[in-house]
C-alpha cells in the first residue's frame, strides 16, 4: 500500500512494484491516472480514520500488508501548519497504528516513511509547518522502528532532497540557469530523479534491507555534505 501513490515519487513506486508482479495499492485524493497493474483507492489523509477503514477493507480483499509507505504531504490552500501536521504525521500516526496488526505473518515486512532534506535543513521555499512536520517524520519512524520491531516489521525513513517528477519535467526543461546551478552545486553533478528515490525506497522496503530500521537515508547526490562557503567561493570563482 502506497499512501500518496498516485504522483511524483508514489506513482513511480506503484509502477516499480506492479511490474515486478507485486498488489499495489496506491492512494491519493484523486484516482488520476494510476500505472497499470496498480489498484488505485481514493482518500483524504485529512480524514485519517476514513482512509483507515477504506484501507483496512482493500486488504480483506486483496490480502495481507508487506510494505507499507508514506509519501502524502498536504497540497492544500488553507492553513499550511495545521495541514502539513495533520496530512504528515496523524494521518501517518493513525494509518500506520490502524494497520500494524494487518501485516503478513512472515516474510519481509516493512514502513517507509518518506521525509525530505528540509527536515534537517532549512529552504525558504517551504514554510514552518513543512519543515516540523518533516523533522518529526524521521521522529516518528524510530519510534515506530522501536515499538513495532518485535511484530517483525521494519520502519525506515527516506529524505530527498528536490528532485526531477513527471510532473515538474516541464519546468526544469526551460530552466537551463537553475539546472547547471543544480550541477555546480551536488557533487554528483545533477539532479536526481523521482524514479531514483522510489528506487530507494523500494531498496529500503527489501528483504536485502532485513536487518535495517529505524534509520534515515538521503537521497540528494551528495548535496547535504556540501560546506555552504565553500560552495560560495566556488561559484563566485566560476563567475569571475
Ligand atoms: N518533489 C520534491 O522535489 C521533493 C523534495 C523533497 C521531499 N519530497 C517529499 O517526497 C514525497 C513525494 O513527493 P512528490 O513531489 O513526489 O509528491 P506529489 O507529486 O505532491 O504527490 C503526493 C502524493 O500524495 C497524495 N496526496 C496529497 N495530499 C493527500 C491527502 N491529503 N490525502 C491522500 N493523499 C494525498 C497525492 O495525490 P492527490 O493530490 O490526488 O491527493 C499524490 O499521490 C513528499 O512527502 C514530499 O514532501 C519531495
Amino acid at each position: 500500500v502506497i499512501v500518496g501513490g498516485t504522483k511524483g515519487v508514489g506513482r513511480e513506486l506503484a509502477a516499480l512494484w506492479a511490474g515486478q508482479g507485486q498488489t499495489v495499492t496506491a492512494v491519493g485524493r484523486q484516482a488520476g491516472q494510476a500505472p497499470e497493474g496498480v489498484n488505485v483507492v481514493t482518500g483524504d489523509a485529512e480524514r485519517p480514520e476514513e482512509l483507515l477503514r477504506s484501507l483496512r477493507d482493500v486488504i480483506l480483499e486483496r490480502g495481507p500488508l508487506c510494505s507499507l509507505v508514506f509519501l502524502q504531504r498536504y497540497r492544500g490552500s488553507e492553513d499550511t501548519w495545521s495541514g502539513e501536521l495533520n496530512v504528515s504525521l496523524t494521518a501517518t500516526r493513525v494509518v500506520l497504528e490502524g494497520l500494524a496488526e494487518e501485516f503478513a505473518p512472515d516474510g519481509d515486512r516493512s514502513v517507509a516513511l518518506v521525509g525530505s532534506n528540509a527536515g534537517r535543513f532549512v529552504t525558504t521555499d517551504q514554510g514552518p509547518g513543512y519543515h516540523v512536520a518533516k523533522a518529526a517524520l524521521a521522529q516518528l519512524g524510530r519510534y515506530y522502528a522501536v515499538k513495532l520491531g518485535p511484530l517483525g516489521i521494519r520502519v525506515n525513513v527516506v529524505s530527498p532532497c528536490a528532485f526531477v517528477k513527471q510532473e515538474s519535467a516541464a519546468y526544469y526543461e526551460g530552466r537551463d540557469d537553475l539546472t547547471a546551478m543544480y550541477e555546480a552545486i551536488t557533487p554528483l553533478g545533477r539532479m536526481g530523479t523521482a524514479a531514483e528515490v522510489a528506487r530507494v525506497v523500494a531498496l529500503m522496503c527489501g528483504p536485502g534491507m532485513s536487518f535495517v530500521t529505524g534509520q534515515e537515508l538521503y537521497v540528494d547526490g551528495g548535496l547535504s555534505l556540501v560546506q555552504q562557503d565553500g560552495l560560495a567561493r566556488k561559484l563566485a570563482t566560476r563567475h569571475d
